[in-house]
């Protein structure tokens, strides 16, 4: 058995459609690309829950220290990116770099990330959509807008988000970069409205005792608020596209992840300054704040900026996890009739149908700090992995053409490794345990299907017949 037979450089470098693509991307398309992709439910939503559940105000540093870890991350990734430009994400790197096995798992973990950080989106969306709604007048019964373990039976607006994005999907529907923008500027506009009204009303005893779960409290709560940031490998992937990656590139990623965590950590020093953080564990807490120092319109504007913002969020990912179960049945690790493309609208519908069955039952029936921090550990173990590759990819192939080189990989990919590391150690155990029986669950496929059907093994056995 070899389990670390690698795709070859050459190979990935022809089915990625590199030449069609426009080099038009410059650093502030950049950051705001990043922007686009980051700010959504972790802010929104996940910043209450992890001051009241683990830092409380001291939710702060727990932004910092994630930010940190996703820079590392973000660089060393996006040196993995430039070499093999579009075909995109960590599985196809590590394919090439660490082998078929790892990239299988990573992958794999990928398909959990996806999956995953959309169910929380959509649960974040439903919130902000429910608390607008009370507000407008219309109260929805909360046996079908809160699951189980919040008093409810299930999340119906979480479940109808999640199909009519994908219905969109289906049909082919992109985000375009001038919708993006402008969803950008909402979704900004809906943070500095908040920091703007809310601001000024901060009483500082809410912020005493700063650090009431101790340290371990603030490394739980930055494992948690690491979700505020998924999504800012989008920056790191589009190397292809930029007029000078060499240049653009960093300023593009520490220039978003900058920004992100200046803003974060605003919200959320505001936030717990201006409740109690004990309070802050409910489906809206921004909207909540502003209503519970009394502006009702300001937290209605906020509302409506925050669903703009985390729409956006979730057509992205629902579109990303199609595309990796994509990437990986073209390699023959599942199944290809799961990504059977739909004869009219030529997009990858069946993957989308029932990526969207899963998102949707997951959002439906399971609580939102859970969902996020499964998609935490997935996320970070991929990120993890795929900083090892790229710096065994510096060794391995040194001459390979890198449209963009890591600054100083030999310090940034360790302590991508540690930092990620650090992150994941500090998640819960019961959700160690849920990640090892994806893993295990991951081994069955690979050993069972997945080693013997992979277009690479299938490539070698017709090799040795000849
Ligand atoms: N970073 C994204 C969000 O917070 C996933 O919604």
């Amino acid at each position: 058995m070899d389990l670390f037979r690698t795709k070859s450089i050459e190979t990935l470098r022809s089915m990625a459609e590199v030449s069609g693509m426009k080099k038009s991307l410059g650093a502030t398309d950049l950051v705001l690309l990043g922007i686009g992709c980051v700010i959504g439910t972790g802010i929104f939503v996940l910043t209450g829950v992890a001051a009241a559940k683990y830092a409380g105000p001291a939710v702060m540093l727990s932004f910092v220290l994630s930010g940190l870890a996703c820079t590392f991350a973000a660089l060393a990734y996006a040196e993995f990116a430039s070499i093999v430009p579009s075909a995109g994400s960590a599985y196809t790197y590590t394919y090439a770099s660490l082998g078929e096995f790892v990239a299988f798992i990573v992958g794999w973990n990928l398909i959990l990330e996806y999956t995953v950080t959309s169910s929380a989106v959509a649960a974040g969306w439903s919130g902000y959509v429910v608390g607008l709604l009370k507000a407008g007048g219309i109260d929805l019964p909360t046996a079908y807008t809160l699951v189980p373990a919040d008093g409810g039976i299930i999340n119906i607006p979480a479940i109808l988000i999640v199909m009519f994005l994908s219905f969109l999907l289906v049909r082919g529907t992109k985000e375009s970069v001038t919708l993006n923008k402008v969803l950008v500027i909402i979704k900004l506009a809906a943070v500095f409205i908040f920091l703007f009204l809310a601001g000024p009303k901060v009483n500082p005893m809410n912020w005493e005792p700063f650090m009431p779960f101790g340290f371990a409290g603030v490394a739980g709560g930055a494992a948690i608020v690491f979700f505020a940031y998924i999504g800012f490998d989008a920056v790191a992937t589009s190397a292809e596209e930029c007029r000078n990656p060499g240049r653009d590139l960093p300023i593009g990623i520490v220039g978003s992840l900058l920004i992100c965590t200046i803003l974060y950590v605003a919200v959320s020093a505001v936030l717990t300054g201006v409740v109690p953080y004990a309070q802050l564990n409910n489906p809206e807490p921004v909207a909540y704040a502003l209503r519970y120092i009394g502006y009702n319109i300001g937290s209605a504007l906020v509302g409506v900026g925050a669903i703009c913002g985390i729409t956006t969020v979730l057509l992205v990912l629902l579109y990303g996890q199609a595309r990796v179960f994509f990437a990986m049945s073209r390699d023959g690790m599942v199944p290809a009739s799961v990504c059977k493309i739909h004869p009219v609208y030529k997009t990858p519908y069946m993957v989308t149908i029932v990526g969207a069955i899963l998102v949707a039952a997951i959002a439906g029936f399971a609580p939102i700090g859970l969902i996020a921090e499964m998609a935490n550990i997935g996320t970070l173990s991929a990120f993890l992995i795929a900083s090892v590759g790229v710096l065994v990819l510096r060794y391995t192939k040194p001459d390979i053409p890198r449209t963009f080189r890591c600054p100083a990989l030999i310090v940034v990919a360790p302590l991508a490794v540690l930092s990620c590391g650090f992150l994941m150690y500090n998640l819960p155990l019961d959700t160690w345990i849920r990640f090892v029986v994806w893993c295990l669950v991951g081994f069955a496929v690979y050993f069972g299907y997945s080693y013997k059907n992979s277009t690479l093994n299938k490539d070698e056995a017709a090799h040795a017949e000849d």
